[in-house]
């Protein structure tokens, strides 16, 4: 069954995600509504939509948009009917009644709903119609987030089941996993739990709110919205909606009602309009005052607003073991959450499903969670476990694990696809190396470096891991949401602290160098960005010789917008890809103004169809829908190129001081036009010096070598500024540009 129509019927939050996705895979998809005007705005609000929805915003036009009474001729032509409209049976009947009455013979029909038995939503259709009918579960929002439930009913047609889960996988890129008819499926039913204990717990062991977020972020390998940053992201009533239907599914019985109960303060927030980001403001709001903006966090005891605190619980890492047993009420919290997660989540094996990891596996691509509950229980280590819980009794999962004390009860991981991904492999590595920033796994006839660092900024042992692993074919690539935001910029502030520059200084020749032996080294390099692939995180791929890249990245060079240039390898290389073009081969001045431009504004590309045209990315590169796949195409390269021989080394030809002249006038104007301000002139005046070639002229032919020295010696220039200082530390304490 060829899927090569969709037609999606709702067209609010769900079904426009869904009609932009088949987009992005180029699937003709009709998207229809009660009236053209609703489906017609939902056009709108995609091609409006940030992050970006489209891969390509000039394909917006393969989505036809229409009605349900005008338009409905559209079904008869479909492959797979997808209907997203309200959470209402009454409404769904109706639709599907209509649906089964004009659709092609075996075309497919899902529903999106996400607490709605497939057992109810089906109740009305024959066997025939049954056996073409399912639920699809995507998560918002569709482009980004990797989880799609599957739910199918007993008489369905498998063949045609796992034809639309190939293609989910492989054209929408999306994790699918196949589950049991239970509410909520497998990542809302231990994701909202797992959501209500850390917020219930928080209220039990008074907790600041910020300080809960502080521990149920990042040092359990959770987002860093934590649990009431991301209430206030859902929205505060949407979940009470949520809640609302669990407790109307679930059994009596069900652990879930504990955690699901009305919360007085969280009611009053709803019914004044505090519903979180969409609204007011929420457990966090933003107020603003005299002109200036200030963060303040809800007082879970008074429900008064005061000034949001910074908590420091000095732990980066992901450290499990060590954060359950801190001797403090962040250990406790930590602790009583996380038992309660994994004895939830491992009570509902088998009747949930029967492969406990793909909860896990739920939660990663549903949730961005790093490690799902049972990966949770694997890191603090079963007898560990075991020693520090008191009551599981009929859970019978622990009962049996407490028997077996069985350490290696994991196994392999993903099972729920057949793509060889990393997940899976690392397991199978010859050895593991590395150091506080990066992993070396070691197979036979290839390395791959893993960066593990938050949100994988580089720093020197991020470069000394690439370097050792250049030994063999690399691959570098991993698990978590950014391929890399850049060189650490902390690390790089505390060597300006205490005025040390020659260690940066040192670093910086250190990175061009492993920059250069991953371009030049004898085995080929490749990299599978996913996610940030910006500054350093760029240079490292650009210098890579092969480029596997999942259609979800935001890739550029940003470093003006803190104040200094890429001095990794980032103008060098962009300057190399410019030159080679036609139009460069007749105007000396093209490639140099062309990279200023881009350089200077920092420009990012949230796609690889936005990174081509700015020469981030090159046509040969590979662009893959599903992330899974990014280490089986990696492989698939290596084999390829089996006879690898490294490129020869790139020589320029840059005109020198008059096109410095050049880019000085478009600074000027800039200038005077009050778009950039006195240091602005002055990081801008170096970038022109990098990329006219200093002070050479068209006679003289620099190397690799010259080009990384005068982006070196700028750089250097910039960050002893006050100025260039000024503007890291505000970007490193608000997670924003400071204009200059
Ligand atoms: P929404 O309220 O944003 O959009 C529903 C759309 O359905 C509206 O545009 C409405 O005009 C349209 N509609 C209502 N009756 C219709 C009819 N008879 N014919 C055609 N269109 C009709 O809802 P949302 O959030 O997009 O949810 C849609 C479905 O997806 C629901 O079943 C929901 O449970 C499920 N879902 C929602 C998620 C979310 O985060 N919002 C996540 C996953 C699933």
């Amino acid at each position: 069954m060829k899927i090569k129509k969709v037609v999606v019927i709702g067209s609010g939050t769900m079904g426009s995600g869904i009609a932009a996705h088949l987009c992005n895979a180029n699937i003709p998809v009709t998207l229809l509504d009660l009236k053209t005007e609703i489906s017609e705005q939902a056009r709108d609000r995609i091609y409006k939509s940030r992050p970006p929805l489209l891969l390509d915003k000039s394909k917006i036009d393969n989505i036809k948009v229409g009605n349900i009474s005008d338009d409905f001729d559209a079904v008869k032509e479909a492959d797979w009917v997808v209907e997203a409209v309200v959470e209402r049976i009454d409404i769904k009947h109706n639709i599907y009644e209509k649906i089964f009455k004009e659709r092609k013979k075996g075309a497919i029909v899902s529903s999106n709903t996400s607490s709605i038995p497939i057992k109810v939503l089906s109740q009305n259709l024959t066997e025939e119609e049954k056996k073409d009918f399912c639920i699809t579960h995507f998560f918002n929002p569709v482009r980004y987030m990797g989880l799609l439930e599957i739910v199918k009913n007993e008489n369905n047609d498998l063949e045609k089941i796992n034809s639309l889960k190939l293609f989910c996988e492989v054209e929408l890129g999306k994790g699918a996993i196949i589950c049991n008819d239970t509410p909520g499926f497998l990542g809302n039913r231990v994701g909202v739990y797992a959501m209500q204990i850390a917020m219930t717990e928080a209220f039990k062991m008074n907790l600041s709110i910020e300080e809960a977020d502080a521990i149920f972020g990042r040092p359990m390998g959770i987002p860093k919205t934590g649990i009431f940053g991301l209430y206030d992201l859902i929205g505060i009533d949407l979940m009470a909606d949520v809640l609302k239907s669990f407790i109307k599914e679930l059994p009596k019985t069900d652990k879930f009602h504990k955690v699901a109960k009305e919360i007085p303060l969280v009611k009053k927030l709803i019914e004044s309009g505090y519903t979180g980001r969409k609204g007011k403001g929420g457990f966090y709001r933003i107020n603003k005052t005299d002109d200036k903006k200030t963060m303040e966090a809800l007082n879970l005891k008074t429900g008064k607003y005061f000034v949001a605190k910074k908590i420091n619980i000095n732990s980066e890492k992901v450290n499990l073991k060590a954060l359950i047993n801190r001797e403090d009420k962040y250990g406790e919290y930590a602790w009583s959450v996380i038992s309660k997660i994994i004895k939830y989540a491992s009570s509902l094996v088998p009747e949930i499903t029967k492969e406990f990891n793909d909860i896990d596996e739920a939660m990663r691509l549903g949730f961005n969670w790093s490690k799902g509950p049972f990966e949770m229980l694997e890191e603090i280590g079963v007898v560990n476990f075991f020693n520090k819980i008191n009551d599981y009794t009929g859970n019978k999962f622990l009962e049996n694990l407490a028997k077996s004390k069985n350490e290696k009860f994991y196994g392999v991981r993903q099972k729920y696809t057949d793509i060889e991904t990393l997940g899976k492999i690392k397991k199978t590595a010859s050895s593991v190396d590395g150091n506080n920033s990066a992993q070396i796994y070691r197979f036979d006839d290839y390395n791959i470096v893993e960066f593990t660092t938050k949100a994988n900024v580089l720093d020197y042992d991020s470069m000394d891991a690439l370097k050792k692993a250049t030994d063999k074919p690399l691959i570098i690539i991993n698990e978590s949401m950014q391929f890399s935001a850049g060189v650490n910029l902390s690390y790089t502030m505390d060597f300006v602290n205490i005025g040390d520059f020659k260690s940066i200084e040192k670093f910086i020749r250190y990175f061009q160098e492993t920059c250069k032996h991953l371009k030049y080294s004898d085995h080929p390099v490749i990299s599978a960005p996913s996610g940030l692939t910006l500054g350093g995180g760029f240079e490292v791929m650009v210098q890579s010789n092969f480029v596997a890249s999942h259609t979800n990245i935001v890739v550029g060079l940003v470093e003006t917008i803190v104040g200094l240039i890429p001095a990794g390898g980032g103008c060098k290389e962009m300057l190399a890809r410019w030159l080679e073009t036609e139009e460069a081969k007749k105007d000396p001045h093209y490639a140099p103004l062309k990279v200023f431009d881009i350089i200077g504004y920092g420009k990012t590309a949230t796609s690889p169809t936005e990174a081509e045209p700015l020469k981030y990315l090159k046509p040969e590169d590979k662009k893959i829908m599903n992330r899974n796949s990014l280490l089986e195409v990696s492989k698939k390269i290596l084999e390829d190129n089996k006879d690898f021989k490294a490129p020869l080394e790139t020589k320029f030809n840059l005109p020198g001081k008059p096109v410095k002249e050049e880019m000085i006038k478009v600074l000027e104007k800039l200038y005077n036009d009050k778009i950039i301000l006195d240091h602005g002139m002055e990081v801008g005046k170096e970038l022109a010096h990098v990329l006219s070639g200093g002070d050479t002229t068209i006679d003289k032919t620099l190397l690799e070598e010259d080009v990384f020295k005068l982006e070196l010696d700028s750089f250097m220039k910039l960050i002893e500024t006050k100025k260039t200082q000024e503007r890291i530390k505000h970007t490193l304490s608000t997670g924003k540009p400071l204009i200059n």
